[in-house]
Formats: structure tokens, sequence, C-alpha cells
């Protein structure tokens, strides 16, 4: 019998991350075609949009009507983003279980995001985690910029490990640490995993990396030797924050799956059905989605046509 895989556990974060980036407007139906797509691939965990404002970030306005119809509830679990009371409020209305704050590691982009100082973002955030967790909703918080802020420069991971307990320490069952601009390096993400495992424990820690510098699968691969096992991703690599100039699309969830496949781990995630997901996703933002995987991926599929046809 071969020894079991362990399993790194993929989060897909395309249909939030990804589309609240893109110019063109994605109806519910068609959000919710990419969210079946996904399902269908395999993929467990979907955040699926976010309750923020919709002056805010228009693209995720159909909050309230996608959520309540999200397929496979049974066997998805799904999370939406809420930066306050008002976005709880919404998300419990709409039937989300897990929630996910945004508590950004610089005063300037808590500013920029969420119109928050610093300190007013913490205490919103721990209250917003509170009352979830109060609710039985499960609560994740995102530590964004955690490496490198587009207008504050780098972020010392003393702060970000501050931060964090005190998202733990209002109740969050997770935090995810975010390279949200896409500037660390996988030296970087070493340091300061080593010391969030070290005093938090890698199974209520994930990351977020974005593909800026094409070092993202080197930091999911150094997150991963410090004992991560959950993963962002998104499909065909779409993303980006609107809030965060020069912040490319987030790690491609195909990029991910062939890369810790490879290595032995399971993610459960079927690559050819991802595939089409991928495509799906490229048709509704009617733009050339695609990790950097793509070329090979590709080069498989047109092979495996080739064997069908000669059989
Ligand atoms: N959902 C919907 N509407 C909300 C809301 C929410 N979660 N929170 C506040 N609002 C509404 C208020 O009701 C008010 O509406 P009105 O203008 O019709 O009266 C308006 O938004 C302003 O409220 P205020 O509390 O003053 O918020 P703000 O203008 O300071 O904005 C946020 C704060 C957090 C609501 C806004 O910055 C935001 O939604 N940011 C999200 C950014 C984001 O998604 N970034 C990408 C992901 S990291
Ligand atoms: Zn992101």
């Amino acid at each position: 019998m071969p020894a079991m895989r362990e399993t790194v556990l993929i989060n897909e974060v395309g249909a939030r991350d990804g589309l609240q980036n893109q110019p063109v407007h994605v109806s519910c139906d068609d959000k919710l075609r990419l969210i079946e797509a996904l399902a269908a691939a395999g993929v467990r965990t979907i955040e699926a949009t976010s309750f923020v404002s919709p002056k805010a970030v228009p693209q995720v306005a159909d909050a309230d009507q996608l959520f309540p119809r999200l397929p496979h509830a049974d066997r998805i679990a799904y999370s939406a983003l809420v930066p306050n009371r008002r976005g709880l409020e919404r998300a419990r209305a709409a039937g989300v279980k897990e929630i996910a704050v945004v508590l950004s590691a610089t005063d300037t982009m808590n500013r920029r995001n969420i119109n928050m100082s610093l300190d007013e973002a913490r205490a919103v955030s721990a209250d917003t985690v509170r009352a979830a967790v109060a609710d039985g909703v499960r609560a994740k918080a995102y530590v964004a910029v955690a490496f490198e802020c587009p207008f504050e420069g780098a972020v010392a991971p003393a702060r970000v490990l501050a931060l964090s307990e005190s998202m733990f320490a209002a109740g969050a069952q997770e935090v995810v640490i975010a390279d949200t601009i896409g500037a660390a390096a996988p030296t970087a993400v070493m340091r300061l995993l080593r010391e969030c495992v070290a005093q938090f424990g890698a199974a209520r820690l994930s990351a977020h990396f974005h593909d800026t510098r094409a070092m993202a699968m080197a930091n999911a691969w150094a997150a991963l030797e410090q004992g991560i096992r959950k993963f962002d991703a998104s499909v065909g690599g779409l993303g980006g924050c609107p809030f965060a100039p020069g912040a490319a699309g987030n790690a491609a969830t195909e990029d991910l799956v062939v890369m810790f496949e490879q290595c032995g781990y399971d993610t459960g995630i079927d690559l050819e059905r991802l595939r089409q997901a991928v495509a799906l996703a490229g048709t509704l933002t009617g733009r050339a989605v695609g990790g950097r995987t793509t070329t090979w991926l590709r080069a498989q599929e047109e092979k495996r046509a080739r064997q069908v046809r000669t059989v």
C-alpha cells in the first residue's frame, strides 16, 4: 500500500480577489458558473465574494444575491470577506458561515483600503471577529501587506506577529499572512512564517501570495517548508487589488496544484477539470488568463487528444 499522501488545501479566491479587480462586469450567473466549474475540479474551499461597500468595489455589489445561490454547499466550505459589522450583518443574512476580515499591516494601506487608521482597523476587525464567533460563524483574518506596503515600504515581522496575535485574541480561528502586492521573496517568507508558526502553530495559519515578481511559487514553497499547508490561490492567476497599486494576479491555482502534486502532496484538485475553469475565467473576463504552467498544460492536453485519436 502506498503511504497516504499529505494534504495541501487550496482556498480558491478567484471569485473574490480575482474578479474584484476586473474592469469587465461579470454577472451573478456567470460567477456561479465559474464557481460550479471550480467545484467540479474538486476545489473544497472557496472565498466567494465580499460584503463591502458597493461604492468601494462595484464588482461585488451582488454578494447578497450570490451567496445564497452557491452550489454544493454541503461539501464546499464557502467564505466571504467582510470589513466591518455592517458587512457581517449582510453576510449573516445571506447565510455565510465563515468570514474573513482584512487588517492591513500599515496605517496608509488601511486608510486606502477600508478608510480606517491602523488602530481603527484593528479595533473594527477584532470587534467583527468577536461578533462573528459569538454568532457561531468561523472567522479568519487577513494580515494584508504583511511583507511590504506600496505606500510605507517594508513591514517589520514583529508588527505582523502582533497584529496576528490580536486577531487570535479576538477569537479568529485562522490568520492568513498575505503578500498583497507580491513583493516578498522566499527568504522573507521563510523568516516571517517560521516565527508565525513558532508562535501560533501551522494549523491556524495560511498564506496568500501574488505573482508580481514571479516569486509566488517560490514563496509558497518556502511557506510549505515552514509547515504551512493551506494556501490561497486564484484560478488562472486572476487578481490584484484595486487599492494596492502595482499588485499583479494571485498565485495561479493550477500552478500550485502542479507543484504540490508533483512533489507528492494531495490537493484533491483535478487538473483537466481545473483547466476548464481557467478557460471559463478567460471567457468571462475577456482576458488571456492562466498561470505559468499554461504552455505545458496545453501541450499535455494536445498530447492526450492525439492519443485519443490514434486509439
Ligand atoms: N457593505 C455595504 N455598505 C456598507 C458597508 C458594507 N460592509 N459598510 C459601510 N457601508 C455603507 C454605509 O452604509 C454608508 O452608506 P451610505 O453612503 O449609503 O450612507 C457608506 O457605505 C459609507 O459608510 P462608512 O462607514 O462611512 O464607510 P466608509 O466610506 O468609510 O468605507 C468601507 C468603509 C470599509 C465600507 C469601505 O472602505 C469598503 O467597503 N472597503 C472595502 C475595500 C475592499 O474590498 N478591498 C479589497 C479587499 S482587501
Ligand atoms: Zn490578494
